[in-house]
């Protein structure tokens, strides 16, 4: 049992995003739930975190925060490469794991991790999708599977809204290499996007695409287009994009019955009065339409400025304490940080063998031409 129901917090990586979930723990924002260590292999993160933060030990790896610490929970906001080797440890250990996104680089490791959590099955797991608390998106999911929708026809994703100059690339030299991170944009950025597309319609059943790098000295991609099609012969086109000044991020999801349009913090539901094969198979005229209802929605204003101060992530830990302490259900479990990652990595697969690929994808195949990305950008940083 949790002592007088509090849940202790560990956070591995205190860089940008670690520093704001250990400062959300420890202001105590999220209810029932304290920050007691922080991890880091910088000797400066830490010393700048302990002088803001007295109370909470520190610790310089992550074997020694697991041998020395007493805690609950533990948070790995390290670079992507690190997530699930250190998650492991954590979880053969008997303690509770939220990883950042995304969950790993390649989808074959983090298929081997599903499979050695189901071992454990006392840690609880979980990923921080935090875009599926994005009320707008909320609302869209709960529109689709009410089957206001209908059938789902048409799908389009514009995602340019992730401006990233060179001077944020340079000021962390694992970002957007094939050594460093394993990707670019679609990795690191736009995984937030593709997990509210699986979320919201599932997986497709192949992927094409074509990806760039567009005025920016990076080995990997800030350029993609995408187009994925579903099962029932829908498809969805992706257009991202971190090199576009007032950028937007606007999704539209077409069904026979209805359609959607989020942009930004807003929402448009068109729901028509009847189904579009109804109004084809009933007109005699050559063109058409149905009367239309439309409802606006809005991302609440109390809430979009709590998420803008502290962040969307923290409805994550809260979840994850109430999933632990009450039973809530997971928001992201692990199983679910699979299905983004497949589908970047079948975007880069496609992208670099340009051809059309299948989903499931080939795995092996995929690591072959990582492996070879990483190599010649070796190669290429050695020559310079
Ligand atoms: N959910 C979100 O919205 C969101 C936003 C930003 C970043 N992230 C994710 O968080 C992770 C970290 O990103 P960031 O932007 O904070 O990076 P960062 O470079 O700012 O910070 C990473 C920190 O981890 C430390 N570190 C590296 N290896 C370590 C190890 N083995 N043990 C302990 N500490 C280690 C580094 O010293 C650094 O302080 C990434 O996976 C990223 O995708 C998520």
């Amino acid at each position: 049992m949790f002592k007088a129901g509090i849940l202790k917090y560990a956070v591995i990586g205190i860089g940008r995003m670690g520093t704001i979930h250990a400062h959300n723990l420890y202001k105590g924002r999220v209810a029932s739930s304290k920050l007691v260590a922080v991890c880091d292999i910088s000797s400066d993160a830490l010393a700048s975190f302990a002088k803001k933060h007295p109370t909470v030990k520190c610790y310089s790896s992550h074997e020694e925060l697991l041998d020395n610490c007493n805690f609950d929970v533990v948070i790995i906001a390290v670079p992507h490469y690190q997530h699930l080797k250190i998650a492991e440890s954590f979880i053969i250990a008997g303690k509770n794991v939220i990883i950042e996104k995304p969950i790993t680089v390649e989808l074959k490791d983090a298929l081997a991790f599903c499979e050695l959590r189901k071992k454990y099955p006392k840690s609880r797991v979980a990923i921080v999708y935090n875009q599926r608390t994005n009320s707008v998106y909320m609302r869209a999911k709960a529109l689709i599977e009410s089957g206001k929708l209908g059938e789902i026809r048409r799908a389009s994703y514009i995602i340019t809204n992730w401006y990233r100059s060179d001077a944020y690339y340079a000021n962390n030299s694992w970002r957007a290499s094939y050594c460093g991170e394993g990707g670019g944009i679609l990795l690191n950025q736009c995984v937030h996007q593709l997990d509210i597309l699986t979320h919201l319609l599932g997986m497709p059943i192949n992927i094409d695409s074509r990806i760039s790098t567009v005025n920016r000295h990076i080995t990997t991609e800030n350029d993609v287009t995408a187009i994925m099609e579903y099962k029932n012969g829908a498809f969805c086109t992706l257009s991202a994009s971190g090199h576009e000044q007032y950028g937007t991020c606007r999704l539209e999801i077409a069904g026979d019955k209805g359609r959607i349009v989020a942009h930004n913090y807003k929402m448009t539901f068109y729901a028509y009065a009847k189904s579009e094969p109804e109004l084809n198979s009933e007109t005699i005229k050559g063109y058409g339409s149905v009367k239309k209802k439309i409802k606006h929605y809005r991302y609440g204003y109390i809430r979009l400025l709590k998420d803008s101060l502290y962040g969307q992530q923290m409805r994550i830990i809260d979840n994850f304490t109430k999933h632990i302490l009450k039973g809530e259900n997971l928001i992201a479990d692990s199983e679910e940080g699979l299905k983004a990652l497949e589908i970047i990595n079948g975007i880069y697969l496609s992208a670099w063998c340009s051809e059309k690929i299948v989903v499931p994808i080939d795995n092996d195949l995929y690591s072959r031409m990582l492996e070879d990305k990483r190599e010649i950008e070796k190669n290429s940083f050695a020559e310079r």
